[in-house]
C-alpha cells in the first residue's frame, strides 16, 4: 500500500471558483463575471463568483490548511484578466501580478510547490467578443498572456499547466452549451475551437521552452480529461476504440503520438461524414505541415484530470444516437450509458468506478508509450455540506488503489495525485450548492472560514504515511469533531489580517454607495 518515494500528493483549484474579487483594483471582466451578472439565474443557486472563497484576500489561509495538509504541491490557476485586464498586453495590471507573487512567495516558504494553471474556463470577456476559442487569432493572445506569466513567475514555478480541460472548452460548449459563454453549434464549433486550443498550447510551450526550460529545468504540458470509456460487450470494443480515439485522441495525438496531427482514422471518419451532410471540407480543420510540427512533441508529461467512465455500445437500428458531450456520436452511430453497476453521486455527471483510471492511464501509456504522469485532477462533488463525507474518503482511497495498482502491477510512471478540490468553491453552473472539498468553506461567514473534513483528516494521514494503509478517520472522528466543531479557530497571529480585511470590505461598501 506504500506509493513509491517522490510521489507527490497535491490539491487544486481555480481562480473563477475560488478568488472572488471579480472587480478588485483593475481586474478586466471574463465570461463568467459578464454572463452571471447580465443573468444570474443561470447558476442554479443564483450565487457567483463575485465573492466564493474571497480567496483573493484570504490567499494565506489557503496556504495555511495546503500546509496543515501536509499538501507537496497546491494546483491553483491564474485569472487572465486579473494580469491583462484587457485581456492583451497592452497593461499589466501591477496587483494581478502583486496577488500571486504573494500566494507563491508564501507556498515556497512553507515548502508547498506551486503548479500553475495558465487557463482553467476565465476568458477574459474582450476575447469572447472577438470568438473566442473559435478565433484562430486567439493563438497569439494566448502566447501573449503565457508570455507575460512565464516572465513574472517561471523563476519561482517549475511545473506548468498551459490550458485546463480543453474537451470541456470545446467538445462540452459547444454541443451542449451547459457551461459559459453558452453558445452552441455543433457542426464546426468544437473542431474548430479543437484545433485552436492545441495551437495555444503549443505556442505557450515553446515559448517556455525556449526561454526559461534550461534555465529553470521546469516542466509545461496541457491537462486533458479524458473520460474511461469502455466496451458494453465484446463486440463494441471496436467501436470503443474510435470513441476513445475521437474523445481523447483528438486532444492527445497531435501532442502526444509520434506522427504528430489528428488520429487519422478520425481524419478519415470526419471527411466522409462532413460530405454525407454537403460539406465541401472536412469539419475537423486540416493542421498545415509547419502546424503539425508546432503542436507535436510539445510536453514534458501527461496531465491527467479524471472523475468518471462510461459504457460505449453502438446506436439501435431506430435509435437516434443524439448530441452528446464528448463530439462523435452522430459520426459513430453511438450511444454513452452509464453501468447501473457504477454507484451514481449527487453530481449527474459522474459515476464510481475507480478501475477506469487504471484502464485510462493504461490506454494512454499503450498508445503514446510510458508517458510520465501526473494526476491533475479527481475528486467527489457532493451536495451535502456534511463534515463526515465517507464517500469522498472511499472515492479518494478507491482511485488511490487503483493508481498504486497501475503503478505496481502495470509499470506505470505516475508521479503525484492530486485532489480536486482543496475547498469547496463555486462548482461552475451548480454555484455553492455542489461541493468537491477536504475542507468545508462557510460561505455565509464574512472570512469563509474553512473547516477540515474527514476526508481532509484521511488524506493527511496519506500523505504523512505516503501509504493507502492508513486508519479510517471514524476511529478518530469524535476527536476530529471536538477540535474543528467550530471550524478552524482563527489564529491569533492572523487577527490583524482578519482586521485588515473586513477594513478592506467597509471601505468598498463606503466607496461602492
Ligand atoms: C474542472 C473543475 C471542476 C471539476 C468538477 C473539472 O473538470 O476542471 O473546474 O470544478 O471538474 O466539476
Amino acid at each position: 500500500m506504500k506509493f513509491p518515494p517522490g510521489f507527490k500528493f497535491g490539491a487544486a483549484t481555480s481562480a473563477y471558483q475560488i478568488e472572488g474579487a471579480w472587480n478588485a483594483s483593475d481586474k478586466g471582466r471574463n465570461i463568467w463575471d459578464s454572463m452571471i451578472h447580465k443573468n444570474p439565474s443561470i447558476i442554479e443557486d443564483g450565487t457567483s463568483g463575485d465573492v466564493t472563497c474571497d480567496s483573493y484576500h484570504l490567499w494565506r489561509e489557503d496556504v495555511q490548511i495546503a500546509h496543515d495538509l501536509g499538501l507537496h504541491f497546491y494546483r491553483f490557476s491564474i485569472s487572465w484578466t486579473r494580469i491583462l485586464p484587457t485581456g492583451f498586453p497592452n497593461k499589466i495590471s501591477k496587483d494581478g501580478v502583486r496577488y500571486y507573487n504573494k500566494l507563491i512567495d508564501e507556498l515556497l516558504k512553507k515548502g508547498i510547490e506551486p503548479i500553475v494553471t495558465l487557463y482553467h474556463f476565465d476568458l477574459p470577456l474582450s476575447i469572447q467578443n472577438l470568438g473566442g476559442w473559435t478565433n484562430p487569432l486567439i493563438v497569439d493572445w494566448f502566447a501573449d498572456y503565457a508570455r507575460t506569466v512565464f516572465l513574472m513567475y517561471a523563476d519561482r514555478v517549475k511545473t506548468w499547466v498551459t490550458i485546463n480541460e480543453p474537451m470541456i472548452i470545446c467538445d462540452f460548449n459547444y454541443n451542449v452549451g451547459n457551461l459559459v459563454p453558452q453558445i452552441t453549434e455543433e457542426f464546426l464549433g468544437p473542431f474548430i475551437c479543437n484545433k485552436n486550443v492545441l495551437m495555444a498550447h503549443a505556442k505557450a510551450w515553446r515559448i517556455y521552452d525556449e526561454n526559461y526550460k534550461e534555465k529553470y529545468q521546469g516542466k509545461i504540458s496541457i491537462a486533458n480529461n479524458p473520460i474511461w470509456l469502455e466496451a458494453q460487450t465484446e463486440k463494441d470494443e471496436e467501436l470503443s476504440e474510435r470513441a476513445r480515439e475521437f474523445g481523447v485522441g483528438r486532444y492527445s495525438d497531435p501532442i502526444y503520438s509520434k506522427e504528430g496531427g489528428w488520429p487519422p482514422t478520425i481524419e478519415k471518419i470526419m471527411a466522409e461524414y462532413s460530405k454525407k451532410q454537403g460539406f465541401p471540407y472536412s469539419r475537423l480543420p486540416s493542421f498545415t505541415d509547419e502546424e503539425k510540427k508546432l503542436v507535436q512533441g510539445t510536453y514534458d508529461y501527461f496531465s491527467l484530470n479524471h472523475y468518471t467512465s462510461r459504457l460505449v455500445r453502438s446506436a439501435r437500428a431506430d435509435e437516434d444516437p443524439g448530441l452528446w458531450y464528448i463530439s462523435g456520436s452522430r459520426e459513430l452511430n453511438l450511444v454513452l450509458e452509464k453501468d447501473p453497476q457504477w454507484p451514481k453521486t449527487d453530481f449527474v455527471y459522474i459515476v464510481i468506478q475507480p478501475e477506469g483510471i487504471r484502464r485510462q492511464i493504461a490506454w494512454l501509456n499503450k498508445r503514446y508509450h510510458n508517458l510520465s504522469i501526473l494526476i491533475t485532477e479527481n475528486g467527489l462533488g457532493t451536495r451535502s455540506s456534511d463534515n463526515y463525507d465517507t464517500g469522498r474518503i472511499h472515492y479518494i482511497r478507491d482511485h488511490l488503489k487503483q493508481i498504486l495498482l497501475a503503478i505496481k502491477e502495470d509499470g506505470a510512471n505516475i508521479v503525484g495525485y492530486t485532489v480536486w478540490s482543496l475547498m469547496d468553491n463555486f462548482e461552475w453552473m451548480f454555484g455553492q450548492s455542489m461541493k468537491f472539498g477536504l475542507y468545508d468553506v462557510d460561505f455565509s461567514h464574512p472570512l469563509r472560514r474553512r473547516t477540515p473534513r474527514a476526508s481532509a483528516h484521511f488524506y493527511r494521514n496519506v500523505i504523512k504515511h505516503h501509504s493507502l494503509d492508513v486508519p479510517h478517520p471514524s476511529h478518530h472522528w469524535d476527536k476530529y469533531r471536538k477540535t474543528y466543531n467550530n471550524g478552524v479557530t482563527i489564529k491569533y497571529s492572523n487577527c490583524f489580517l482578519v482586521l485588515l480585511v473586513l477594513l478592506e470590505h467597509i471601505i468598498c461598501k463606503l466607496l461602492l454607495n
